[in-house]
């Protein structure tokens, strides 16, 4: 998404400012040309060297500092670009902005532009909470311009609380759902992730290898396609989907209890958890203590397949998706459970093959709908792969 992009960074003058360094180190990385426009109070807290030789380009932080023959600076740069991404946003420039002030090459390339522009906001949490910087944010949000952040933390300041810049990480993902065509806008999108853990006493389970990683970037693809996404994880060390309502559960009974709570509401159900067909019989109390009490065999019972569940109580037009973890005969036992689940699309995941499956941040897949077409995505990221899968998804809808 970000590749071949022109993005403007914007840096204002807040302790933030260094997390900025490393926020367009990563856009660079990821193939984008950024340009960086500093407030003069930012040159206080990072050099304009150093963001200069991160980002390969010059650095502009006064008004009316490029000319490039007859173009006026900031209206040149700002017209090339891609987005703007102000951050850190402090209050002074959320409020410049907010009011229509332009004095000086930040607040005055932002009020020159059409492209969309997200702030990260970073300040003290009165100023956060203040009246005026409430009021601002919302006329910015009334006026078209996107936020993300700020969150909950500790603050240079010393003080806890709301006001301390988004990760970088995080931020990267406001850009991208700011940047990508909303193709899936008006769709209600129910994911499931992660494995399930089927406790065998307070201490010891029965689980699988799944890291919900796959799951996690289908819920992240749908939210930056415009979906209304719901994620029911298993027990992951995943961060939370940025706009994404995630529900957290332990065992395949409450995972199966918070979808089938869900699925009424879904245009769309990924089933991408890897749930346990089996739990034991009696989960004990208190822990089991070695010798005596060793259990020797555990008795095991059948968990509810979840998935055959929705196949048999699918709304008309609902679309339901599965994932199946194969390690032999892939595309045969992919298209038997297509079939058997009564779904519209299959995702064959042969888990054994290299870079591909469970941790891996890389997947290898074959989805294959039920109108027998087959798409096979090469090994690729995890979140390149679940936007192959919901391009057949959004060509299925668009079929109707
Ligand atoms: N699934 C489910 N509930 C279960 C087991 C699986 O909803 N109790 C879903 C998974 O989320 C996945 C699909 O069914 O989307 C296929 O899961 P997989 O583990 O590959 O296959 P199973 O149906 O369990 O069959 P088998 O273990 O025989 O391969």
């Amino acid at each position: 998404m970000l590749r071949n992009r022109e993005i403007i960074l914007g840096v204002s003058g807040g302790i933030a400012a260094y997390k900025s360094v490393y926020l367009c180190r990563e856009l660079t990385r990821r193939g984008a040309n950024v340009h960086v426009v500093m407030t003069n109070n930012a040159t206080q807290f990072v050099t304009p060297l150093t963001f200069q030789t991160i980002s390969g380009n010059s650095v502009t932080h006064e008004l009316f500092e490029l000319f490039h023959g007859s173009e006026i600076g900031h209206v040149a740069l700002a017209d090339r670009a891609h987005a703007i991404v102000v951050a850190p946003a402090t209050a002074n420039i959320l409020g410049k902005v907010a009011n229509g002030i332009a004095d000086d090459f930040l607040s005055t390339m932002i009020m020159a532009t059409r492209v969309r522009v997200l702030f990260a906001p970073a300040m003290n949490v009165v100023m956060w909470e203040s009246a005026a910087m409430q009021r601002n944010i919302a006329s910015l949000l009334a006026d078209g311009y996107h936020t993300v952040g700020p969150v909950p933390g500790e603050l240079a300041c010393g003080v806890h609380g709301s006001g301390k810049m988004s990760e970088p990480e995080t931020i990267l993902e406001a850009l991208e759902i700011m940047l990508t065509p909303k193709d899936l806008a008006g769709e209600r999108v129910l994911v499931t992730a992660g494995p399930t853990l089927e406790p065998i006493d307070p201490v010891r389970f029965v689980s699988n290898h799944s890291s919900g990683k796959m799951g996690y970037a289908l819920a992240r693809a749908a939210v930056r396609r415009g979906a209304t996404v719901t994620l029911v994880s298993g027990p992951t060390v995943q961060p939370d989907p940025l706009d994404a309502r995630v529900i957290r559960v332990t065992t395949a009974r409450e995972m199966r209890d918070a979808v089938m709570a869900e699925a009424a509401a879904a245009t769309v159900i990924c089933k991408v958890a890897a749930v346990c067909d089996w739990r034991p019989v009696t989960a004990h109390p208190v822990k089991l203590k070695k010798g005596a009490e060793s259990p020797g065999a555990l008795d095991l019972e059948a968990n509810p397949d979840i998935l055959a569940e929705l196949g048999r109580t699918k709304r008309p037009g609902q679309i339901l998706l599965g994932f199946a973890a194969e390690t032999t005969d892939v595309t045969d036992n992919a298209r038997r459970k297509l079939e058997a689940k009564h779904l519209d699309v299959i995702v064959a995941n042969d888990v054994t093959s290299p870079r591909a499956g469970f941790h891996s941040d890389t997947n290898t897949v074959q989805i294959l709908t039920a109108d027998g077409d087959e798409v096979r995505v090469p090994n690729l990221p995890k979140d390149r792969v679940a936007d192959r899968i919901l391009g057949v998804v959004a060509k299925l809808r668009a079929k109707g």
